[in-house]
């Protein structure tokens, strides 16, 4: 099944000398957003509901951060909080890029499909009044070229095209702005095996060309292995690891890091035992730790406390963060 991370390793040259580690993208402290939802029944009433839980994370100009995290954990209320599409958080979010932009996982309900892909791409052009007809062509011209896609697809509708063709859009539609920071949520998850690595590898073009930043949300973690350079791991809307990539994929420190990234390598079914976010978060107790119930360590205190984040390296090296009463 994973057989296509060869294709992958050898289609995607990672490179970090973009990367500034001086200047910041995102800042998030504290970070926390609560649903409320109806409990079942005829008499259900309404509870709170902690999706995100006192995330605190940074990104740095021209680098790709993986956020990588099962399926319910919260990775697409964060992706919508960044680009301020949920504005119901507590904490601190502060974006020193003037249009975050989000590139969606869905490629055939994201873009109108009423709408000519010209009409499109010049949206954003409109809304932020650019009045001049023959500009927005030509800049829609110059974007559909630096996805890859010829001029003349401006003519045509979303349903003429193919999803990788169609992500191709979207990806053009987030930077026709001059967006310099990306969440990608799930960019490549819709999409056929051959057809990721194209997308992928048209990112990683544009991420150089343009020096730009992502956000790059996956719950594949082979493609975060070869796309990003540093990655978060989210259980239940916490951030519970965070390292550089090869450090995290050698030495994973976090119990529920060890157990997503040896389901991968080992079996694809112990992956599916381990993805029923919903009962985990309803085994979760408020007061210890979220992985509790699932973890194959745990000792007395986990149970009653939430353990803090403590960082693993050695001074002067990457930071590894890790929330776990192991170290
Ligand atoms: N609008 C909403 N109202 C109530 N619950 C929601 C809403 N959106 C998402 N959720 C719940 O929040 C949790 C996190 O969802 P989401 O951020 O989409 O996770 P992910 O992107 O990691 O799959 C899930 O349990 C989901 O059911
Ligand atoms: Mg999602």
């Amino acid at each position: 099944k994973h057989d296509y991370t060869k294709h992958l390793i050898a289609a995607i040259p990672r490179n970090r000398e973009d990367t500034r580690e001086d200047e910041l993208v995102l800042e998030a402290k504290d970070l926390n957003v609560y649903y409320s939802v109806k409990t079942k029944g005829i008499f259900g009433k309404k509870e709170q509901k902690h999706v995100l839980q006192n995330v605190d994370f940074y990104i740095r100009r021209g680098e790709i951060l993986g956020l990588v995290g099962e399926s319910g954990c919260g990775k697409s209320t964060l992706a919508k909080c960044i680009v301020g599409l949920n504005k119901n958080y507590t904490g601190t979010l502060k974006i020193n890029e003037e249009h975050p932009q989000l590139v969606f996982q869905d490629p055939y309900s994201s873009l109108n499909p009423m709408k000519k892909i010209g009409w499109i791409l010049e949206e954003p052009l409109r809304i932020h009044g650019m009045k001049d007809k023959k500009k927005r062509k030509e800049l829609v011209n110059q974007m559909l070229t630096q996805v890859g896609l010829d001029p003349s697809y401006a003519d045509r509708y979303p349903s003429e095209l193919s999803g990788g063709q169609r992500q191709r859009i979207s990806i053009g539609g987030a930077l026709i702005l001059n967006s310099k920071f990306i969440v990608a949520d799930e960019p490549v998850s819709a999409l056929d095996v051959t057809v990721q690595s194209q997308v992928l590898n048209l990112l990683l073009d544009l991420q150089r060309t343009h020096q730009l930043t992502y956000l790059f949300i996956s719950h594949d973690l082979n493609i975060v292995r070869h796309f990003c350079n540093r990655v978060i791991v989210m259980y239940l809307g916490e951030i519970v690891e965070e390292a550089e990539v090869e450090e995290i994929y050698e030495d994973p420190k976090h119990p529920y890091t060890q157990l997503l990234f040896h389901s991968i390598l080992t079996d694809e079914r112990k992956l599916q035992k381990i993805t029923d976010s919903e009962q985990s978060r309803e085994d979760a107790s408020s007061e210890g730790c979220p992985f509790y119930h699932r973890c194959m360590s745990r000792c007395d205190i986990c149970a009653s406390k939430r353990p803090e984040r403590v960082n693993l390296s050695p001074e002067g090296q990457p930071p590894h963060w890790v929330k776990c009463f192991k170290y």
